[in-house]
């Protein structure tokens, strides 16, 4: 499935595009049961969250799960992506996040490529994410907060002394020296309160709110983050990131394991539309 040249321009200006309900329910029942056999895999692929026994995140389960690996490559989310990144693609990460019921926790205001450009050597933001929602995603189970437009700042470099956006609000200051404290050793390159200020007195601020099965294709630029989870309702997604085979890593001096940042640059044929619902048929 190909996005509309209105879909494409809304991506290109908002750094995102929701598309509502891709997967059908069966479909997702079908990715939501793999979960709690992933969970109890004791690999490193495994991360918990600070009470050291609910998972917070999976990496790379579509290198171990026939049914992750149908979800990587099915069509209505690798041909979007191909569609943005614009040319064929490889998978760059696969992660699960659980974001549990009570106790999932938050993830910090942050921009994606500015990890993988320092950390992996990524030459260009030619990637993109596509979020994949196993649960309905409302206020209450801390759903993913996005700053529209963003994307468009590019990559701003927090280890800088003074990283700045310019502002149309004079009141508002970011020279502050205040970000360098809010810096945490889980989230290295997360953005100071002052820098997400500014932000959204620019471009505004805007929560996802969408339906399980829907799909959230979003810039590695995009400024965004997500509360905790007090509510008694789960909220896992999977987020598959994209990469352009024209945008392959350079050699770095200490390389993240391969389940973090894949070595797999072989470009990706989107299988058929029956990818997932054809997992069902073998229970019958
Ligand atoms: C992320 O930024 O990778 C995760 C955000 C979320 O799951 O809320
Ligand atoms: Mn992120």
């Amino acid at each position: 499935m190909y996005l509309t040249e209105e879909q494409l321009l809304v991506y290109k200006n908002q750094g995102l595009i929701l598309l509502s309900e891709c997967f059908s329910r069966a479909e997702v029942e079908i990715m939501k049961a793999e979960l709690s056999a992933l969970s109890t895999d004791k690999s490193p692929k495994k991360i918990l969250e600070k009470d050291n026994k609910t998972v917070r995140s999976l990496h790379g389960s579509h290198t171990t799960n026939d049914v992750f690996n149908s979800l990587a490559r099915h069509p209505l989310i690798v041909e979007p992506a191909m569609q943005i990144v614009g040319s064929q693609v490889y998978i760059y990460q696969f992660k699960v996040n659980l974001k549990a019921a009570f106790t999932g926790d938050i993830w910090k205001w942050h921009q994606d490529y500015i990890y993988w450009r320092k950390e992996d050597g990524m030459p260009r933001p030619q990637v993109v994410n596509a979020m994949c929602l196993l649960d309905d995603m409302s206020e209450f189970n801390g759903p993913l907060f996005v700053i529209p437009g963003s994307h468009r700042e590019e990559m701003i470099d927090v280890t800088t002394d003074h990283p700045k956006v310019a502002t149309t609000n004079s009141n508002i200051s970011s020279d502050s020296d205040a970000w360098i404290s809010s810096f945490s050793a889980n989230l290295k390159y997360s953005l100071s309160p002052e820098l997400v200020t500014d932000l959204v007195s620019k471009y505004g601020i805007y929560l996802i709110k969408a339906m399980a099965g829907s799909v959230l294709f979003f810039d590695s630029n995009i400024v965004h983050a997500s509360s905790n989870n007090i509510s008694p309702f789960g909220r896992s997604t999977v987020i598959i990131t994209y990469n352009s085979i024209e945008n392959i890593p350079l050699p770095v001096e200490n390389p993240r394991p391969d389940f973090l940042v894949s070595q797999d640059y072989r470009p990706i044929t989107p299988l058929a539309t029956d990818a997932l619902s054809q997992f069902s048929r073998v229970l019958l």
